[in-house]
């Protein structure tokens, strides 16, 4: 039995058949981006299911995309980073376009299943996902379930405050996790304090491009002993231990799993983090603690994904 398991980012659509016994069988990358606005996009997931449909039997279609789903998991509720899907049945739009039932789900929350049946997540019974993209997810595993709250929307981690006098992020709100680690903020935090440095070699590589600058950018300068890189990959690894702090006094979960492009960081960003959580957490909780990492990265949505069309259509 096989399904397609999509996922739609910040700069790609993924798009994936996946055996149920063999897993994914052929998976294809489409880039894209999210300012095109919403038939754009929808017109591009379709088309790119189509392609991948053609060689196989396919019971139905599974859709990560990055904003908050209603709970019979089809409408998109007006995502702060999709801009213009206000309200928009996109289960029904992708059916329409392709002739396959489709279902829709938080990106966060597919990562976490994702990782719970095949990634880093086996292990736990439960955990709390969280995703370091173009904006930051949760997904709260709670005794191998998705934890959904009254209305499907539970595990909004990118939209917790964390410092009331920060920065805006687009949503209207100031000091926001996504504010400090989401992929568009951390890259403009970053060139700001690059464009104060002018003697550290990132100034030269992205004076005249800040726009082109990437988390990655800055692992691999921090890899090579850049201590500008350093100190921002730090700050925002300190950003993640607060947020975490908060995350673990209001759920007592203990596990954390990280994973999303910016956290290929790895422990730049993890260990800053683990001093800020070993400093502020609360006694008590700190037994048992663990954050890891997730590496299946994209594996992980595009399983999650199609599990959620097996769970729906078989
Ligand atoms: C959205 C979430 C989404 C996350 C990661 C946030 O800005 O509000 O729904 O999971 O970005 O894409
Ligand atoms: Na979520």
């Amino acid at each position: 039995m096989k399904a397609i398991g999509v996922d739609l980012g910040g700069t790609n659509i993924k798009a994936a058949v996946v055996d149920d016994k063999q897993g994914i069988v052929e998976q294809v990358t489409t880039p894209t981006r999210a300012s095109l606005g919403k038939d754009f996009l929808l017109d591009r997931i379709a088309e790119t299911v189509t392609g991948l449909v053609k060689n196989h039997e396919i019971i139905g279609i599974g859709l990560g995309l990055p904003g908050m789903v209603s709970k019979d998991q089809t409408t998109v509720k007006n995502p702060p980073n999709l801009p213009g899907w206000k309200e928009v049945n996109a289960a029904e739009e992708i059916s329409t376009r392709t002739n396959l039932p489709c279902k829709v789900e938080n990106d966060a929350n597919i990562a976490a299943l994702g990782s719970l049946h095949f990634g880093v997540g086996q292990q736990f019974e439960s955990f709390i996902m969280i995703t370091l993209g173009t904006g930051v997810g949760g997904g709260i595993i709670y005794d191998r379930k998705l934890f959904k709250g009254t209305q499907g929307m539970a595990g909004e981690l990118g939209h917790v405050i964390i410092d009331y006098h920060g920065p805006l992020s687009n949503s209207v709100t100031r000091g926001t996790v996504e504010a400090y680690l989401g992929q568009r903020f951390l890259s403009r935090f970053a060139s700001d304090l690059i464009s104060q440095n002018p003697s550290n070699p990132l100034y030269e590589q992205f004076a005249d491009n800040f726009d082109e600058l990437e988390p990655l950018d800055l692992t691999n300068a921090a890899n090579e002993g850049n201590d500008l890189a350093i100190e921002i990959l730090a700050k925002s690894g300190q950003r993640l231990g607060y947020a975490i702090i908060n995350y673990v006094h209001m759920m007592d979960i203990r596990k954390f799993v990280v994973g999303g492009g910016v956290a290929k960081a790895g422990d730049l960003l993890f260990e800053p983090a683990r001093e800020i959580i070993d400093k502020h957490m609360m006694e008590p909780f700190k037994e048992g603690f663990e954050l890891v990492y997730e590496d299946l990265g994209n594996e992980s949505a595009l399983l999650g994904a199609s599990g959620l069309a097996f769970d729906s259509f078989s």
